[in-house]
């Protein structure tokens, strides 16, 4: 059952997930699906509203026969939840797909609206006596992003789900653990024997996270100007990406026992004073500028952006790790929107080799190794090292060994909603968070919504649409004899 079933998320991302779970025989003979919003409409308009929209987003040709299996099985329930009959005409819904297509009571409740819904729903939820799990029949909520506006609205979002629901039945999504490539980090790491006996502060030199998007806010302005990009990408994208990068090995494949070893690197993360949050984080917001063909305005001339906004469309920092593997590595971070290239990567530099060997040769400097995980959209893995360029005297040039998953794998359309839907509709939490990982998370970034709301920026717009956010990012490298080593180039 769909929360907020008239919003962008259906129809972009949820309804073609369920379409291509079909596709892969992955959805329940017994499955059924009720889209609920505020907006008038009718099971016919749904199911009409949807066909029309599955060929633009589900990146394939639709099957017509799979796709009227599917549409049959979609139901559209009207009203607002604070409407005690519109939780009654949800419950009756409930019960006739129980006798229509034997759905034994098990129901997923997908929170596809707005945070300001979350708890309203689902203490109605509650309320209508819909939340329960009795008589052998499981009942889940997903709940989307943002899990709060900071640490303490977290908190309360918690303990306000938690009065309804036990913690085994939330499961707080975050789309970027449904990428294949974020997936892999755990088998890269701990299926390959060669890996993890450097993967620490003796071999590696610092971590860069990279996440760039070329998009300006899309339309998007109400809801990112009141977040801004810390908010809207680090406790929950980015640190989900730094988790799995960090995480000891777990002991198993056990929900929890992943989820502990990614909560405890977010607990390890040495937490920023004020002087800190000075040094070691840079804000940005782009101005007007281009990105190949396109022109951007100043992101103030956005629509319901203010303007004089300060909020920042552009983040950079350097934190640290304080644990036996990582202490004194540093990982750089950085997040934007207006950037001159859509690109998410991870990279490990290594540390350079001594020079001895290469003394008194024309060698003049080795480079480090650097492994690159790239997370979207060329997914894939390369690992740079020297080799002696073919010739008389000694010279060495860096190489890369490359996989691409699409030439290994194929490219198979999916919106990254697929493994997180089957999961949770099979109740493995695994790939979800805890509320114990969302509040670490916010612990983190905690300092920094205090010095720079108590600090608005003064120098807003500070770079150039299409330009690598601002120069105190490259600085923030520099001070440390570092450079960004995601550009332009390949
Ligand atoms: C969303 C953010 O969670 O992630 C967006 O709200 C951002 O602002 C998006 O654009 C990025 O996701 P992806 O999968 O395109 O990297």
């Amino acid at each position: 059952m769909i929360f907020g079933a008239s919003g962008d998320l259906t129809r972009r991302k949820l309804v073609p997930a369920l379409y291509n779970l079909a596709r892969h025989k992955l959805l329940s003979p017994d499955f059924a699906v009720v889209g609920f919003a505020r907006r008038d409409g009718t099971t016919e308009g749904f199911r009409q509203q949807m066909r029309e929209e599955i060929p633009r987003h589900c990146d394939c040709v639709v099957d017509p026969g799979l796709w009227d299996w599917l549409e049959s099985r979609m139901y559209y329930v009207s009203g607002d939840v604070k409407e005690p009959e519109a939780l009654a005409r949800l419950a009756t819904q409930l019960s006739a797909l129980e006798r229509e297509h034997g759905t034994r009571g098990n129901a997923l409740f997908y929170l596809a609206t707005p945070p300001e819904q979350f708890g309203p729903i689902v203490h109605a939820l509650d309320q209508a006596g819909l939340a329960r799990e009795e008589a052998g029949r499981w009942r889940r909520v997903v709940v989307e992003k943002p899990f709060g506006r900071d640490l303490p609205s977290a908190r309360a979002l918690t303990v306000e789900l938690r009065a309804a629901l036990a913690e085994t039945q939330i499961y707080r999504i975050d789309h970027y653990l449904g990428k294949e490539t974020v997936q892999n980090l755990l088998v890269f790491r701990f299926s390959n024997g060669i890996f993890e006996p450097i993967w620490n502060r003796r071999y590696v030199d610092h971590v860069q996270i990279t996440v760039a998007e070329t998009l300006g806010v899309e339309g998007r302005g109400g809801y990112y100007d009141s977040a801004g990009a810390l908010r809207d990408m680090i406790p929950n994208h980015i640190f989900q990406l730094i988790s799995l990068v960090a995480l000891e090995c777990p002991i198993s494949f056990d929900a929890n026992a992943v989820r502990d070893e990614q909560s405890k690197v977010l607990r390890a993360i040495a937490p920023l004073t004020e002087e800190h949050v000075l040094s070691r984080t840079v804000r940005g917001q782009y101005g007007a500028g281009r990105i190949g063909e396109r022109a951007l305005p100043d992101y103030r001339a956005e629509p319901n952006v203010a303007p004089r906004s300060s909020t920042e469309t552009f983040v950079a920092m350097r934190l640290e790790i304080d644990n036996w593997r990582w202490k004194d590595v540093p990982f750089y971070l950085r997040v934007g929107k207006a950037l001159p290239r859509r690109v998410t990567e991870i990279v490990v530099q290594f540390r350079r080799p001594p020079f001895a060997l290469f003394r008194g040769t024309t060698v003049d400097q080795l480079s480090a190794n650097r492994l690159v995980i790239n997370v979207q959209p060329d997914e894939g893995i390369q690992l740079h090292f020297g080799a002696k360029i073919p010739g008389a005297i000694m010279k060495i040039g860096t190489v890369d060994m490359a996989f691409q998953y699409a030439d290994h794998f194929g490219t198979e359309p999916a919106t990254g909603y697929e493994r997180l839907l089957y999961d949770a509709f099979l109740g493995d939490p695994t790939l979800f968070q805890r509320a114990d990982m969302v509040e670490a998370g916010w612990s983190v970034v905690q300092p920094m919504l205090d010095v720079w709301q108590a600090l608005p920026a003064r120098n807003f717009p500070n770079y150039a649409a299409g330009s690598w956010g601002p120069a105190e990012a490259d600085q923030l490298l520099q001070r440390d004899g570092r450079r960004w080593l995601t550009t332009d180039g390949p």
